[in-house]
């Protein structure tokens, strides 16, 4: 049975550079709040009408085809993480495959909506895919366009000032060498689907809503106002229309489910945490990943974190954070690298590797 081993890791972030003092001038917010509460000094937005999910997502996996030593003809499964994607629908796997110039059919492309821990699950896949003998070059792609759906007036700035846009990609390939791959671990649990959720547009009609306790009228279309497919007025006069999180209650389960989801992979392959030598966290909140860096144990120089620099980029944050360690020459072959995420759905999971 073949390994899986990442071949290349790339990750692009757009130029445009969003500091804290800018989002000041859309809503009522500090600089000294943001770094406060979540580390985050700045963040990128991408240029509309230029870029979009799937251009970003392109950029990163040439990055990350060309450093594995193949053409983008040789890759054979293509799996997009994303939860902004391009269209409502089709996903963003066949634009990619589009902008990536790889006209042939024999491939297969999978969208994914896991949120923030996307990658993850999207590696877990791909190493199955690759144990299986079924594909032999994966390319893997997260990516996030947060900034054309957010709220920036100071209704929306508890969601707003956390997010940022960029890519990741890593080409998995099969493998005959011992390592790689070791473990992914996945988890979910629907309780809190709407905890941290970005519910309209969308086809629920109010369906979920006792189920979660919620009550929002979103106005759901009817004869006399017919309004837009999945969109009607109330939706936008209310802000329906944008992400929702309640921030302390994912806070609370992030710093529980972190440690426990590592602590499982790492018992499940005879290891502990001081035997690794990068942890990638999901780049959800800085004091998050300190208070998981503490729990486990781990050294400074045992963590990589960049939150500071491009906010939470959801589905892209741990290939981004991965591609910047490894070029910045912290993770190198042999190394022990922990990824691990949590986030809406909630679903969480993590991923050791061999590198
Ligand atoms: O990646 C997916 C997973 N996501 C996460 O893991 C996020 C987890 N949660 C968090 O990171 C934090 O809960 C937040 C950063 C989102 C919020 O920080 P918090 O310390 O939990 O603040 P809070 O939501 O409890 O709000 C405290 C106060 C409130 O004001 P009052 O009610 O005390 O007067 C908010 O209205 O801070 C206010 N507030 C803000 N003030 C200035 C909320 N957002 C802002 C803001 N600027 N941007």
């Amino acid at each position: 049975m073949p390994n899986s081993k990442i071949a290349g890791i790339g990750y692009y972030v757009p130029e445009r550079v969003v500091s804290n003092d800018k989002l000041t001038e859309y809503m009522d917010t500090t600089d000294d709040w943001i770094k406060e509460r979540t580390g985050i000094e700045e963040r990128r937005y991408a240029v509309k009408h230029e870029e979009t999910t799937s251009s970003m997502g392109a950029k990163a996996a040439r990055i990350a085809i060309e450093r594995a030593g193949i053409s983008p003809e040789e890759v054979d499964f293509i799996i997009f993480a994303t939860l902004s994607p391009d269209y409502y629908f089709p996903g963003c796997g066949v634009l990619l495959q589009r902008e990536l110039g790889i006209t042939k059919t024999e491939i297969g492309a999978l969208d994914i909506r896991n949120q923030c821990s996307g990658f993850i699950y999207g590696l877990s896949i791909a190493d199955q895919f690759i144990k299986s003998g079924m594909y032999k070059n994966i390319l893997l792609v997260g990516a996030e366009m947060h900034s054309m759906g957010l709220d920036f007036s100071t209704r929306g700035r508890n969601v707003t000032v956390i997010f940022g846009d960029g890519a990741g990609a890593a080409l998995i390939q099969a493998s005959e060498a011992e390592g790689g791959l070791l473990t992914t671990k996945l988890h979910s649990d629907g309780t809190y689907a709407e905890k941290l959720s970005f519910m309209s547009p969308g086809a629920h009609g109010g369906f979920h809503h006792n189920k979660a306790g919620l009550d929002i009228d979103f106005g759901w279309p009817t004869k006399e106002e017919p309004g837009e497919i999945f969109v009607t007025q109330k939706m936008k006069d209310e802000g329906h229309l944008y992400p929702h999180m309640e921030g302390q209650f994912v806070f609370k389960l992030a710093v529980q489910k972190f440690p426990e989801v590592i602590n499982e992979a790492l018992t499940e392959v005879g290891l502990q945490a001081s035997d690794l030598d990068m942890f990638i966290p999901h780049q959800a909140n800085l004091r998050i990943s300190q208070f998981v860096q503490k729990r486990m144990g781990l050294r400074d120089d045992q963590v990589w974190n960049n939150i500071q620099k491009y906010g939470n980029t959801t589905a892209a944050s741990i290939p981004i954070a991965m591609a910047e360690a490894w070029e910045a020459g912290k993770i190198k072959e042999g190394d022990l690298v922990c990824l691990a995420a949590f986030g809406s759905g909630f679903t969480w999971g993590s991923a050791l590797i061999r590198w």
